[in-house]
């Protein structure tokens, strides 16, 4: 199957999930959501025992989600919207293989959380990731309120999330966000090389080490995810949200009240 704003290409039993929005730095709305829903399943199918998400480019791995999609939402589509990205984060969560995100640029908001969806995350040296909703005036909707505090621990957390915070590579290691931060001109090839050590180990007790560390976070991480979705969505039609996403589409600094 083909997608006009996601690639699906497979190297051996490594598949790599590409999004290829350019014009926009990659930035996810509802075609390219449903399309990396659909490579998934389709790459989940075809036996895949790696799976890497990057971003077609040499800017941003995924700057985002859609915000001049999300400008003018009301709490309705905008819950539809959040179980969407919850859909496809929860999808590449529970990937029946390995999943390294290659961050190759920008991976900001939902880019970020799709980046911390996955199991591990190697970064080139110039890739800037954050969870920089709040200066749009919402919160991250995509899983980051339970995912990024998992990651980097709550106070670091907390400061990112509060500030809008974009950190560089380096520093998202220290983090504890990057497994590792590889010259961008190394990226590809060191993200294929781990890939294809992931695919040579026995592929139904890789599925089961996945799973088991998955469960530890499960009963909190649901409810929390849960919450965060009404949150999000009950976000869309105030002042600061539609200020903070027509400031960005203008091109200024928003005004919050
Ligand atoms: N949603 C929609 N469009 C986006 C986008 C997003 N999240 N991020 C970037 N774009 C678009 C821009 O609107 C611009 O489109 P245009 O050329 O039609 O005007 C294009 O991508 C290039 O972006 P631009 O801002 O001109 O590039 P830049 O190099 O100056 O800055 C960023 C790059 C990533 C720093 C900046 O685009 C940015 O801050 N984006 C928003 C990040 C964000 O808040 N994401 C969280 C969303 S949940």
């Amino acid at each position: 199957m083909s997608w006009e704003t996601v690639q699906l290409d497979w190297d051996g039993a490594v598949a790599t999930l590409t999004v290829d929005r350019p014009d926009a730095l990659n930035a996810l709305n509802v075609p390219t959501l449903e399309a990396m829903g659909e490579a998934l399943t389709e790459a989940a199918d075809d036996g895949a025992r790696a799976l890497v998400l990057t971003g077609a480019g040499d800017d941003a791995f995924i700057a985002g989600a859609d915000i001049a999609y999300m400008q003018d939402l009301e709490t309705p589509k905008a819950q539809e919207w959040g179980e969407l990205g919850h859909d496809v984060a929860d999808a590449l969560e529970a990937f029946p293989a390995p999943t390294i995100a290659a961050v190759n640029g920008y991976a900001f908001g939902g880019g970020c959380e799709m980046a911390m969806a996955c199991d591990l995350r190697v970064a080139s040296e110039s890739a800037l990731i954050g969870n920089t909703e709040i200066d749009l005036g919402i919160i991250p909707g995509w899983g980051g309120t339970q995912r990024l505090p998992e990651l980097v621990g709550d106070e670091t957390a907390r400061r990112m999330i509060f500030l809008g915070e974009r950190l560089d590579a380096e520093s998202a290691a220290e983090a504890g966000l990057f497994g590792e931060v590889v010259a961008d001109e190394d990226l590809e090839d060191t993200v294929t090389d781990l890939a294809e050590q992931l695919a040579a180990k026995p592929a139904v007790a890789m599925r089961a080490a996945k799973q088991a560390i998955n469960q530890r976070h499960e009963g909190p991480q649901a409810a929390g995810l849960t919450y965060e979705q009404r949150a999000f969505a009950s976000l869309f039609g105030t002042p600061d949200q539609r200020e903070g996403m027509t400031a960005f589409v203008e091109n200024r600094d928003p005004e919050f009240e």
